[in-house]
């Protein structure tokens, strides 16, 4: 690695949230999203990670996020949550992958297999998105008895899991119904799920006993991983590549959007949108160096940002936390996506693919 940008991931972060949260679960199906490449975290990495922790499944939304998995010998129940064609039913099966169906249409697909999977089926409540809908339930029953498909899950996916803790919401009263057509079609010895991470942390107790897929809780990120005091997995760093002195009047970066208004000491910090640093933080975000706020001036590049260091006493080669955790220095995640007009998980899963991710193991 030439240059020192990367991800720091803290595996013993993650061990603890995913404990902290099967206690919150309580004794049902358990399913930590993987997705977007462990939404940003490394899926094989982590994915390993969560197997040495006895979890049993994982969720997906690509096939070829599924089959790598599979390919890097992962051995764990994958489901895999979007929607498939017709002719990916056979690498389904010689994958030995879980499609959560979607749809009536993928049912039919189904009739081709010859040999026996488990399938889930989705149940569209109030999403409008992936799901069959309540008035297809019946059919997608019988036409499940003409595939060799057996049914061993049903699931749903909230809108609005953070409002779970008030029992009048809108989302609260789909969770009840999915609860009544659970209890009707008697599905509950099945893997029942429908929580993700802030449906789990506002349903007081996990009333129904409904499984979980946990996402952006378990990498500890968001104001509900915050108030459960769970951990940053991931700490993004880079480094100061160069020091200069602008004087009164210059201009910094593309677009001359920032000019000095009296001499500046600057530093060029290797990351850039490029790496998955937004865009939208030109001149509005922050890092941190050796424990001092150092504020992005001008727009960021694709491949640096270039930060105000004149109170900050800075040397080539020093680490710039970018979010995360860096010794006694902190920034949220959250904050900073807040500061962008985006969300947390458009931020992490945007991490591309030259920055290393650095597992660390050790207990801290
Ligand atoms: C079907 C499904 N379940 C669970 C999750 C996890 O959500 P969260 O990261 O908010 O916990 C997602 C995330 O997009 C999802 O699409």
């Amino acid at each position: 690695m030439y240059r020192d940008t990367y991800a720091e991931i803290k595996l013993s972060h993650l061990d603890y949230n995913i404990k902290k949260l099967q206690v919150l679960a309580g004794d049902c199906f358990f399913c930590p999203m993987v997705k977007a490449n462990a939404y940003g975290h490394g899926a094989v990495g982590v994915a390993k990670r969560l197997k040495s922790l006895g979890v049993q499944s994982v969720g997906v939304a690509l096939l070829e996020e599924a089959i790598e998995l599979r390919e890097q010998s992962i051995d764990l129940n994958i489901l895999h949550f979007g929607p498939i064609k017709e002719n990916q039913v056979s690498l389904i099966a010689e994958h030995k992958i879980t499609p959560v169906i979607t749809s009536l249409e993928e049912i039919d697909f189904l009739k081709h297999l010859k040999e026996k999977i488990d399938i889930h089926l989705k149940i569209d409540i109030e999403m409008n998105r992936l799901g069959i809908k309540l008035c297809q339930i019946e059919l997608a029953l019988t036409k499940l008895k003409e595939t060799s498909a057996s049914l061993a899950g049903v699931c749903t996916h909230l809108a609005m899991g953070e409002t779970l803790s008030d029992e009048s919401s809108s989302s609260s009263q789909s969770l009840k119904k999915f609860k009544s057509l659970s209890d009707k079609h008697g599905w509950q010895n099945m893997d029942l799920h429908s929580l993700n991470s802030e449906g789990l942390m506002s349903l007081k107790d996990n009333t129904y006993s409904f499984g979980v897929r946990p996402g952006l809780a378990m990498y500890g990120v968001g104001e509900f991983a915050k108030k459960l005091g769970l951990k940053p997995v991931m700490n993004f760093v880079s480094e100061v590549a160069l020091i200069k002195e602008v004087s009164k009047g210059e201009p910094v970066s593309y677009g001359k959007t920032w000019v000095a208004d009296e001499s500046k000491t600057i530093a060029i910090v290797s990351v850039g949108y490029a790496d998955g640093y937004p865009w939208a933080l030109s001149n509005k975000g922050f890092v941190k160096i050796n424990e001092k706020k150092a504020k992005i001036i001008g727009r960021v590049c694709m491949d640096y940002i270039i930060v105000d260091i004149t109170s900050v006493s800075v040397n080539i080669g020093d680490k710039v936390l970018l979010w995360g955790q860096l010794k006694n220095d902190e920034i949220s995640l959250h904050d900073l996506a807040d500061k962008a007009g985006t969300v947390a998980y458009e931020l992490l899963t945007g991490i591309s693919q030259r920055v290393p991710r650095k597992y660390i193991n050790g207990l801290s």
